[in-house]
């Protein structure tokens, strides 16, 4: 069989490199891939978002198989313009995708079908957001989020009716994101603990993954901007079993009944951004598509087959299947490029790997993020460079293992966080 995966992250290496485990995928192919991704698959130079330009390439490579990664092509249309030319495909309809792609849909669904979630608002016209965040009713801080894809840039936790107002203009009238700010959801603080649980579903069945934690911003501490993600453990300590039995019952079984309730039957990888605040788990937000960098230490501990689970998905059969993890520890840490999230240079050489991209210490997994391959060695193409992933017995052995190896790693100007999965 002839597999291709669309996406050019660690997340698409991480998912390649589980793949490459089945033996009946004959030839795999990325879309368009990376420098160490090409050590994996072979790379073809076609942008994720190309729907045409995708369809021409599966053909004349003769696809069996579509893994859809990111999230702007299941936005797009991506799975619904392959299963229309008959291609099979691991990932949602563009109407299911909108779990993702639209915040006004998903807050509206989970207050339809009782889902816990923060109390909002949504606008269309800055004039009652601007009225309504002066109000004085209103406690701050106050969440604002625009309703389209932003980047991971869409969400500004304003600490008060300046910084809200500021955001309102940005957003609706600067049109920062463009039209992915025409309409806001203006929602509630809360606090607690952030747990991600990646979910495989094929819109009847859903299997949890095991659950992780992100670390979004760039500085130690939790300091500074919010990036894609600098680091990940999994499983996350602070979801325990009885948190995890009323997630199942309040949460991801609500979310794929309201979804088929809706008449868009979510399949794929559901990914649940959770919140375990004083009043119980809430949902903070959905994604439509696996995690990045998530994926890069969640799937290591998958032991039942990449593949063979991501055909059960599309043929609706997940239930027949009993999806075993291991109960190590993993870690990931990501090396960024310096000045990342902001403005970074590029073209760096990547020091430390051999020559497949690989760590020369063989217990970590090394995913590349953004590199490029030339003349035989590696150089930096993104922000965030690389990920470098380990299992271990304890957190502290995987830790342990995944800092070693990247401390061997380095190009100019690398930058990485020293306190993943201290919290
Ligand atoms: P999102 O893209 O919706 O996941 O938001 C990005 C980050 O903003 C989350 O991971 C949280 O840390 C934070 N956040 C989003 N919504 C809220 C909220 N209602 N209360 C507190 N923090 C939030
Ligand atoms: N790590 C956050 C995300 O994948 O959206």
């Amino acid at each position: 069989m002839n597999v291709l995966v669309i996406g050019s992250g660690g997340r698409e290496h991480a998912i390649i490199k589980a793949l490459k485990k089945n033996k009946r995928i004959s030839k795999l192919f990325a879309a368009p891939g990376n420098g160490g991704i090409g050590m994996d698959a072979q790379c073809l130079p076609v942008k994720a978002v190309d729907i045409p330009a995708m369809l021409d390439l599966v053909k004349t490579k003769k696809i069996d198989y579509v893994v859809v990664a990111p999230d702007d092509p299941l936005a797009a249309g991506m799975v619904d313009a392959l299963e229309e030319k008959g291609v099979r495909c691991f990932g949602p309809s563009k109407a299911a995708a909108r779990i993702e792609s639209s915040k006004v849909f998903s807050k509206n669904l989970m207050k339809k079908y009782g889902i816990p979630t923060a109390a909002y608002e949504v606008f269309s016209d800055s004039d009652s957001a601007s009225c309504y965040v002066k109000s004085i009713n209103i406690k701050y801080p106050l969440v604002i989020k625009a309703d389209g894809l932003a980047l991971g840039k869409g969400v500004v936790i304003a600490q008060n009716c300046a910084e809200a107002l500021e955001t309102i203009v940005s957003f609706m009238m600067e049109k920062k994101f463009g039209a992915s700010g025409s309409n806001i959801v203006i929602e509630e603080f809360l606090k607690g603990p952030e747990v991600t649980v990646l979910a495989f579903t094929d819109g009847k069945t859903i299997a949890p993954m095991i659950s992780s934690m992100d670390h979004k911003q760039i500085y130690d501490g939790n300091k500074g901007p919010n990036t894609g993600g600098m680091g990940v453990i999994a499983p996350n300590f602070h979801y325990t079993k009885i948190i995890a039995q009323l997630c199942m019952e309040k949460i991801f079984l609500p979310t794929i009944n309201a979804m088929n309730e809706e008449g868009c039957p979510f399949k794929g990888c559901l990914y649940f951004g959770l919140m375990l605040t004083d009043n119980g788990p809430v949902v903070i937000e959905y994604n439509s598509r696996f995690g990045d960098p998530e994926t890069q230490a969640v799937l290591p501990l998958l032991e039942t087959d990449l593949f063979d689970i991501m055909q059960a998905v599309t043929d609706e059969r997940l239930s027949s299947l009993d999806i075993k993890w291991s109960n190590k520890n993993s870690a990931c840490v990501v090396l960024a490029s310096g000045g990342y999230p902001q403005n970074y240079k590029t073209g760096f050489a990547v020091k430390g790997l051999d020559g497949n991209g690989c760590a020369v210490n063989k217990d970590v997994t090394v995913y590349h993020a953004g590199t490029e391959y030339n003349d035989g060695g590696f150089f930096t193409s993104g922000g965030r460079v690389l990920g470098i992933s380990a299992a271990g017995a304890s957190l502290d052995a995987a830790l342990e293992k995944a800092y070693r190896a990247a401390e061997n790693i380095c190009f100019d100007g690398v930058h990485y966080r020293r306190d993943i999965g201290k919290y």
